[in-house]
């Protein structure tokens, strides 16, 4: 389709027309999310060269590309949240006020699709006319951001059916910000803007996102990270819902009861494995629902029912392989795209931590450049990524597209801490619980671009990057959200560390499907049994209460994995305190309160 005969939303014609007058395209193409469209947007990017057909006995319609080498992750420093007052933004946003902001970004959209096709995505984050779920627009310049949306949302005449005359959406403007000249094409490079031009913006009032600049993951794709956790996170509040930066998976027991718990881990922490994994105790089946990204609401039962609002998976493709994440190797066998991991020889895809050495024969790397074992380089790029429809997954939980959502019996908040954080513990209750998302800290990953990877910084409830507005504030709202139910129904509290290190960096406990022996204890405090005691953290598994049977970790590293080394709490705590400043007067009184009770308790 290239007119806007699919819709009689006058809102949403305006809005296309006004953002054409702009940024200038050759033409305008709406898209309909038909197989068809698919097939031959790929087709063009195949025919350029900036897409390579994948094997296609072992990996049916899949497709590579390669990214330019500076557009390779979410840009932390170009994300803006442009709230009218710096205040509203808060400490850990950046901030430019929004008119000076639109006035530069017009700018650079003055013209930008000069020679290339405006593409009209109509989506839905969450199962299309769910309650839940809400519509997007987004206006790409970027065949391979529709392709993506194609997977990871819901695209198509069907979500403009629910938008109707007069519906509500949230536009997103993207755009590559690479002006073709006359006769120019891409040919098989990557287009993008160079980083200092390049904007990620949101516009919290108006519930608006521009972005500009980049064509990579969560900066293009704009229904994840900008729409549905910065905007949603601002709608959320307002309305008494959360949206969160969650997995979510059901657990079922060898009795067959089964739980739904959500767990908040930092970018490139373990969420997509957690969701997905097979565990090593028996009887015990783990389903996915969902690997990234949370919409919880409170049912008429008084509980939180959480839904998964994509369609596809944007996974870490290094350190996937069929021992670390089976599930996630299945869903990846056919209809997937990889972006910057490795090419065999026979067109396959290979990347560091797959499960087997580089075949042999010619390797191409992330770059596009041949690859050798010796050369001390990664061959795939570590935020490589594989874009998968979640229906693929084999593990894929019966109610993962219910539009009532799933009922959330526990939360989990973890991080990558190589010392002071044990295992496991638990909340002592709802506050006490946010206070443990609240102080979250995490090793910095290759999921952003940051010249800091590996330093240990402070990612409460995994939102750091994620959340559109002032952080204290939001602290307050999970407070608030404690309120409005009663302490029973609401979904006990954990804090997980899977990435505990020896002196000599090794990892202390093997993690991946091993982490089901964590989620067992979880399973079971959260149905009112488990063993635990209390310590000056929150209550801990007893010796006995983790099933170590065939476990392959001995005692002495058990010990140390569930052991509170009070010094190294201590340190923590000035640590807190330094987090806790930045917020002044917007962090809640209850947290400060659960701070000091801490200090207390080590003391
Ligand atoms: P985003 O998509 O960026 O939000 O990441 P994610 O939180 O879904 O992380 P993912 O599950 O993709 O894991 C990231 C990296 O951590 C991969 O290389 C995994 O192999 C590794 N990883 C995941 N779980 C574990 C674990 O339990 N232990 C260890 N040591 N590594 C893990
Ligand atoms: C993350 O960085 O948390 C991701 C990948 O899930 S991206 O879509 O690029 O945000
Ligand atoms: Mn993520």
């Amino acid at each position: 389709m290239n007119d806007s005969s699919m819709t009689k939303n006058k809102k949403l014609v305006q809005w296309v027309d006004d953002m054409a007058k702009m940024c200038k395209p050759e033409k305008i193409y709406w898209c309909d999310g038909s197989r068809n469209e698919y097939d031959s947007m790929i087709r063009i990017m195949v025919d350029s060269g900036l897409a390579t057909p994948l094997n296609r006995e072992k990996r049916p319609n899949c497709f590579l590309f390669r990214s330019d080498p500076s557009d390779v992750a979410r840009v932390e420093d170009r994300t803006y949240i442009a709230s009218k007052s710096r205040d509203e933004a808060g400490p850990t946003n950046n901030w430019i006020d929004p008119d000076e902001l639109k006035k530069t970004m017009k700018g650079l959209y003055d013209g930008c699709m000069k020679g290339r096709t405006m593409y009209v995505i109509p989506f839905s984050m969450g199962p299309v006319g769910s309650p839940i779920a809400r519509i997007g627009i987004e206006i790409t310049d970027s065949p391979y951001v529709v392709v993506n949306m194609h997977i990871m949302t819901r695209v198509g005449q069907k979500v403009l059916d629910v938008l109707g005359e007069d519906g509500v959406f949230i536009p997103c403007l993207h755009s590559v910000g690479k002006p073709l000249a006359e006769g120019e094409s891409d040919g098989s490079k990557w287009p993008c803007a160079p980083i200092e031009r390049k904007y990620i913006s949101h516009f919290p009032e108006e519930k608006t996102i521009w972005s500009y600049g980049s064509g990579y993951g969560g900066n293009a794709l704009l229904g994840k990270k900008c729409f549905a956790l910065r905007i949603a996170s601002v709608m959320a509040r307002e309305q008494g819902w959360l949206a969160e930066h969650m997995l979510i998976l059901g657990i079922t027991n060898p009795e067959g009861e089964k739980r739904y718990v959500a767990a908040a881990f930092p970018s490139a922490c373990g969420k997509t494995n957690l969701a997905m994994l097979i565990p090593t105790i028996p009887g015990w089946k783990v389903e996915t629902v969902g690997d990234d990204i949370a919409w919880m609401k409170f049912g008429a039962d008084g509980r939180l029912y959480a839904i998964n609002p994509e369609a596809g998976f944007f996974g870490v493709a290094p350190g996937t392989s069929e021992d670390s994440n089976y599930n996630a190797m299945k869903a990846i066998e056919k209809n997937t795209i990889f972006t910057n991991v490795a090419l065999t020889e026979d067109n396959d895809v290979w990347w560091e931590g797959i499960g087997y050495d580089a075949p042999a024969g010619r390797i191409i790397d992330w770059t596009g450049n041949v690859w050798t074992k010796d050369s001390g380089k990664v061959a795939a790029h570590a935020n490589s990524r594989f874009t998968a429809p979640a229906r693929q997954c084999p593990a894929i939980d019966p109610d993962w597209e219910n539009p009532k959502g799933v009922p959330i019996s526990a939360f989990l908040f973890g991080g990558r801490r190589p010392s002071t954080v044990p295992l496991v513990h638990q909340s002592f209750n709802w506050n006490h619980g946010v206070f443990l998302g609240s102080i979250v800290g995490s090793e910095i990953t290759a999921a952003a671009i940051s010249a800091n990877i590996g330093q240990v910084r402070r990612d409460p409830f995994a939102m750091l990057p994620f959340c559109g507005y002032n952080m204290g504030d939001y602290f307050q709202h999970w407070i608030n959200i404690g309120t409005k139910t009663s302490a029973d129904k609401l979904p006990k509290i954990f804090y997980v560390n899977w990435f505990r290190k020896t002196a000599d960096g090794k990892w202390l406990w093997p993690g991946y499907g091993e982490n089901s022996r964590v989620l067992k204890w979880v399973f079971e405090r959260s149905a009112g049994k488990g063993k635990a005691s209390e310590t000056a953290i929150g209550f801990m598994p007893t010796e006995d209460a983790i099933d170590t049977t065939g476990l392959s970790v001995s005692a002495a590293d058990m010990k140390e994995l569930l052991s509170v080394n009070k010094e190294e709490w201590k340190k923590e705590i000035e640590g807190i305190r330094e987090h806790y400043k930045k917020f002044g007067d917007r962090l809640p009184a209850e947290l400060k309160k659960e701070l000091n009770a801490l200090e207390k308790r080590l003391s």
